[in-house]
């Protein structure tokens, strides 16, 4: 599948990701800026914050507990199209998804 991330400036970045990576690990992989995962993915940091549209909302798991609480203590605004990037693998259904970048992690 291939994501597309959108930085704060509006510079697009298409990444062809396998299935099962998260949106998290692929950015970090692809040393896309403006993505920090400072816990390495267990959603105990808030650093891996995007954005999806949420015309994608369907398609995502649900946000768990934990992913709820720390999108709390995101430093941009939390919206209701925040998510934890770690916490979301990426599947053939996301193909085309589009996630925007926040100003900040930290
Ligand atoms: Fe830390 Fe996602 S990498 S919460």
């Amino acid at each position: 599948p291939t994501i597309t991330y959108v930085q704060p400036d509006g510079t697009k970045q298409d990444l062809d990701v396998p299935a099962g990576k998260r949106i998290m690990q692929a950015a970090i992989g692809a040393g896309i800026d403006g993505i920090v995962a400072e816990c390495g993915g267990q959603a105990m940091c808030a650093t891996c914050h995007v954005y999806v549209d949420s015309a994608w909302a369907d398609r995502l798991p649900p946000v768990g507990d934990d992913e709820d609480e720390m999108l709390e203590d995101t430093v941009c605004e939390r919206t209701s199209e925040s998510r934890l990037s770690c916490q979301v693998p990426v599947t053939d259904e996301l193909d085309g998804l589009v996630v925007r970048l926040p100003e900040t992690q930290v």
